[in-house]
């Protein structure tokens, strides 16, 4: 299939696997780019720039196929080091990056001098509208559905897809709650150049996560999923379990008092507990409705091609059916 998205990016397959901490090392990025999608590793969850420059270099053993890097900007006392990991980035020969989270203005300069693409990640159509204000070459617009931080707007891709359509030049690909072939037909009859994914590829063989984490999407329906941080305005969709219940909890019973410190138990370090030690109680982690789609565990090959023939047979015998009748 061709898209601008395929074009942009030279990729076969107009499919991105979206920056995601802790399950977006080297192993899902070149499984996802090696199979004609486009594979991301997660910047932020190499501790150091000398680590991503290493994971950036695996990734490159693991494939010939590109891949990029997700730089997720958050707004904190302690910043990691930025210039560190866009050098790395740069170094590393890397040709795209997924910016997620604040205006990446300030990060641009140094990426389009080294010829890098940059596709930014936002929630609403004004945020999409800056990024293309400001250069950026692509975006991946984020509906309520997606796993992770879906803002504050609670816009649905249904609406907010088509709003991206008629405002935006630049292209853009649809994120959140998309797994299967007909989401993508749909995305692309919507105006989207493509879809990304997070939630659906953390269910397959290749992504380096405990197996109770892809079970436990597997295991999930489409209302298992919860808002948490709704009252700090960082709102984050996750898997409910026994933790997220608990700091929902905290939630009501502080009510507009609550500070981040009064959620850590919940929130912080959980990813690794979660994600390398399967403890599934232990926190908020970010998974999105699409999980009440998601029934086994595929390749990252037999996902895509999947979604792919399913695509075509859609447009080429149920549409074009249509028409012809
Ligand atoms: C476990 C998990 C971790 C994520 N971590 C990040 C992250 O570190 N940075 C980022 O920009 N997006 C992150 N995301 C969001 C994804 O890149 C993607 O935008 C989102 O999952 C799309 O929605 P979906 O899960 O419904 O497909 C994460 C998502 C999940 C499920």
């Amino acid at each position: 299939m061709k898209t601008r998205i395929t074009e942009l990016f030279g990729i076969k397959h107009p499919i991105i696997q979206g920056g995601m901490h802790y399950v977006g090392f080297a192993e899902l990025a070149a499984a996802v780019s090696n199979a004609g999608g486009l594979g991301l590793i997660t910047g932020l969850t190499q501790r150091s720039p000398e680590l991503l420059a290493k994971e950036i270099a695996r990734c490159r053993e693991m494939t010939d196929k590109p891949f990029g890097v997700n730089l997720t900007f958050l707004p904190s006392v302690n910043p990691p080091d930025y210039p560190g990991y866009v050098k790395a980035i740069i170094d590393g020969g890397v040709k795209i990056v997924e910016t997620a989270g604040n205006n990446p203005v300030k990060w641009l300069p140094p990426l389009k001098e080294a010829g890098i693409k940059v596709i930014h990640k936002c929630t609403a159509v004004r945020h999409a509208l800056k990024a293309e204000s400001i250069g950026c070459d692509a975006v991946s617009v984020d509906g309520f559905e997606c796993g992770g931080h879906p803002g504050e707007d609670d816009v649905g891709n249904w609406v907010l897809l088509p709003r991206a359509a008629e405002t935006l030049k630049i292209p853009f690909v649809a994120s959140g709650g998309v797994g299967t072939g007909s989401q993508l037909v749909a995305a692309l009859a919507l105006g989207a150049d493509g879809v990304n994914l997070g939630t659906r590829f953390i269910a397959t063989v290749e992504a380096p996560v405990h197996q109770n984490v892809k079970d436990a999407i597997v295991a999930a329906s489409e209302l298992d999923t919860r808002l948490v941080m709704r009252p700090l305005r960082n709102t984050e969709r996750v898997l409910n379990n026994a933790g997220v219940e608990r700091l929902l909890a905290k939630e009501k019973a502080l009510g507009a008092d609550i500070k981040f410190e009064d959620i850590i138990p919940e929130v912080a370090g959980v990813y690794p507990a979660i994600m390398i030690e399967g403890k599934m109680d232990a926190g908020a982690w970010s998974c999105g409705m699409v999980a009440g789609l998601i029934h086994d565990i595929p390749t990252c090959q037999e996902l895509i091609d999947r979604m792919m023939s399913e695509a075509e047979s859609l447009i080429r015998q149920r549409l074009e059916g249509m028409l012809a009748a």
